[in-house]
């Protein structure tokens, strides 16, 4: 059993690794300014110079670093990502449409403390375009979920889950709406409590709160 005790002596540092809208991010940093999490972005890194959600970091007056994969090798870019995280001193990676499958040079540089929201409620709709498979299956009910990192491609362990009803739609991008406005208030609550709470990990269940005696 793996456990974790709450991030009690300074904020939590948290960094962001994104390649695109940056929407997640935001919802983040406001969260932060409206004191419903405890933790500060010591910096925002993306795959991808021109990324909207690096100019919005930029805008909020982070730190930011842009790290090109192209022409590297996939572990050579995440040695760099993991130099600038490290630099940073971050406590919590957190994953917020960041369009690379991790390799172990991330995942054994931060274990069990990367992070990554998904736009289905999984194991569901893995992958691209989650909001779309969901709505073409025809589910009633659809959502986002915060996870665990690992090798897998969103395969992760379970940290909070918001659901919403896809009848509340009438199409996909709809759909997607809803589910982004759910992303917006679970990431920052799960990371709240991953950092401010004691959990543990069972097998793959991610449990809060004390172990009894
Ligand atoms: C979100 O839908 C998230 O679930 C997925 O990528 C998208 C990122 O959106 N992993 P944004 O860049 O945070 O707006």
């Amino acid at each position: 059993m793996t456990r974790s005790s709450p991030t009690t002596a300074s904020r939590a540092k948290l960094g962001i690794l994104l390649s695109g809208r940056g929407s997640n991010l935001l919802a983040i940093a406001q969260a932060i300014d409206r004191g419903e999490l405890d933790a500060e972005i010591a910096v925002v890194i993306s795959n991808i110079a021109d990324a909207p959600g690096l100019a919005k970091a930029r805008e909020l007056g982070l730190e930011v670093v842009a790290l090109s994969h192209l022409g590297l090798r996939r572990k050579q870019h995440e040695a760099r990502v993991v130099s600038a995280l490290v630099h940073a001193e971050v406590d919590w990676v957190c994953l917020a449409g960041y369009m690379r499958l991790l390799t172990s040079e991330l995942l054994d540089a931060f274990p069990l403390r990367i992070v990554n929201i998904h736009p289905s409620l999984l194991p569901a709709f893995p992958g691209l375009a989650a909001q779309e498979q969901a709505w073409n299956y025809g589910v009633a009910v659809s959502g986002c979920t915060v996870h665990l990192v690992d090798s897998g491609m969103d395969t992760g362990p379970i940290v909070l889950q918001e659901p919403v009803y896809c009848h509340h739609a009438r199409s996909a991008a709809e759909l997607s709406c809803l589910i982004l406005e759910a992303e917006h208030r679970a990431y920052p609550l799960a990371m709240q409590r991953l950092i401010a709470e004691p959990w543990r990990l069972e097998g793959r269940r991610v449990t809060f709160g004390e172990t009894l005696p």
